[in-house]
């Protein structure tokens, strides 16, 4: 049997199309407002080049020398303590429970796509208002968008790594790539573009707690798909002979922009019409839908566009959050990809009814355990612990359990002079980073 591979643009853009999300334009622009803009961003910049960019090499080593599913590549790679070693591969499962809520967002998105067509908030009380009657009231609203994203997501999969995968990205990328440009251009022709650049170029420097480096390691795990074997299962179907230094500079490089230009063209947004920056979560669905109306009959376009191009950013990430696992149980257990597709399209979907629940009035008492409710919990458990554990394992892995004639043989070519760097940074630097990290955020440092 043939097996399908990416083509070499494909392999990027699905890569990109996994790296960029909802977390590039719902998380950074917000988390940059909480922590100092520019001092934020700087430190942020810093983490993608010398911590993400390591990892995301090693991650696609992993893969590219794998050719399977996370659990076989892992162990097919550890020259001993195989059966130990494949643990690593389980981390697959943490993409799957980030869809749990990851999915009933995109449902939000898609609502707000229909909506934003012929009605916007005219305040932000009243975006505030929308929105949170939605969460806390509108079960069929949210279970109706949370299906439509359940189907869409389930039928790429089904479709495999060149039909469905592939195809979605090649279409979905480039299209997200215009509308945020198209959108960027104007937002040049804004007053308020320089206080934007101000906001996030320029830094202040009291806000940078020691918690704003967490969260910047974090989020950079986050944003580029890594630690939990996405980026991984993409890379075991690499062409042969493919550079993944390159690629991993392409989808880092693309990854790190469009957050950047989807902040400044946002913040400007919200400068311009008044609604300021820092709003938490709710920056997206209650500020900028505010902010779309005071623009007038363009904002609705903006608006719809927007939500378009955040939902594009969604599915194609959404779709690397569950290729891991569908990819184990064809590999594993000679599921086919039909079935496997279907069962972890039901896994996400059927949870996913719970976090949706969690939120809303009715039901969040008895879905809240310690100050968090279910949904909270999911995006705390995976943030905190699942992500930086795949991180800081596959750095080890890498680093020190793969034999270095064989990590060489590879990325020495490729690396030139930077492999030593590159290797040193792995060993040491990554994984005392991550550790710390993991620390403060389980609330131990
Ligand atoms: N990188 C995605 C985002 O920024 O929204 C989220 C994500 C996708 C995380 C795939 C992890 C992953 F494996």
């Amino acid at each position: 049997m043939k097996i399908a591979r990416f083509s070499r643009i494909g392999f990027i853009l699905a890569a990109a199309g996994s790296a960029v999300g909802l977390g590039n334009i719902w998380k950074f622009p917000y988390i940059t407002g909480e922590y100092g803009g520019g001092a934020f961003v700087l430190v942020y910049l810093i983490t993608v080049a010398l911590i993400g960019f390591s990892i995301m090499i090693a991650e696609m080593l992993i893969g590219y020398l794998g050719r399977k599913d996370g659990v076989t590549s892992f162990e097919n790679l550890a020259p001993k303590n195989k059966h130990l070693w494949k643990f690593g591969g389980f981390q697959g499962l943490a993409g799957l429970f980030i869809m749990i809520f990851y999915s009933v967002v995109i449902g939000w998105i898609f609502h707000y796509i229909v909506t934003s067509l012929s009605y916007l908030p005219a305040s932000v009380a009243e975006a505030e208002q929308t929105f949170t009657t939605m969460l806390h009231t509108d079960i069929t609203t949210q279970l109706f968008y949370h299906t439509l994203a359940f189907l869409w997501i389930t039928y790429v999969l089904t479709r495999g790594i060149k039909g469905g995968i592939e195809k979605m990205n090649l279409i979905l990328m480039p299209t997200l790539i215009l509308i945020l440009s198209g959108m960027f251009l104007y937002s040049l022709s804004l007053d308020a573009f320089g206080k934007a650049v101000d906001f996030m170029f320029t830094p202040n420097w009291s806000k940078l707690t020691s918690e704003a480096f967490v969260t910047s390691v974090g989020h950079a795990f986050f944003t580029l798909s890594l630690g939990m074997g996405a980026i991984l299962t993409y890379s075991a179907s690499m062409e042969k002979n493919s550079n993944l230094v390159k690629n991993a500079f392409w989808v880092v490089f693309l990854d790190t922009s469009i957050a950047i230009v989807a902040g400044l063209m946002l913040f400007t947004f919200l400068y311009q019409y008044g609604a300021g920056p820092a709003k938490g979560p709710g920056l997206v669905f209650i500020s900028l839908p505010a902010t779309f109306y005071e623009m007038g009959i363009i904002g609705n376009i903006f608006a719809v566009l927007f939500f378009v191009a955040l939902a594009f950013a969604g599915l194609t990430s959404s779709v690397s959050l569950v290729e891991p696992m569908v990819q184990y149980f064809i590999d594993r257990f000679s599921w086919s990809r039909l079935k496997a597709s279907i069962y972890m399209g039901l896994f996400f979907y059927l949870i996913g009814i719970i976090a949706l629940l969690s939120n809303v009035d009715d039901y969040q008492k008895l879905l809240t355990w310690g100050g968090k409710n279910f949904f909270d919990w999911v995006d705390y458990v995976t943030a905190a612990i699942m992500l930086p554990l795949g991180g800081l394992i596959m750095a080890i892995f890498v680093g020190f359990v793969i034999e270095k004639s064989r990590v060489e043989s590879v990325l020495k070519p490729q690396l030139g002079k930077f492999f030593e760097v590159w290797y040193f940074s792995l060993r040491y630097i990554t994984p005392i980073a991550m550790f710390i990290v993991m620390l403060s955020l389980l609330g131990v440092l």
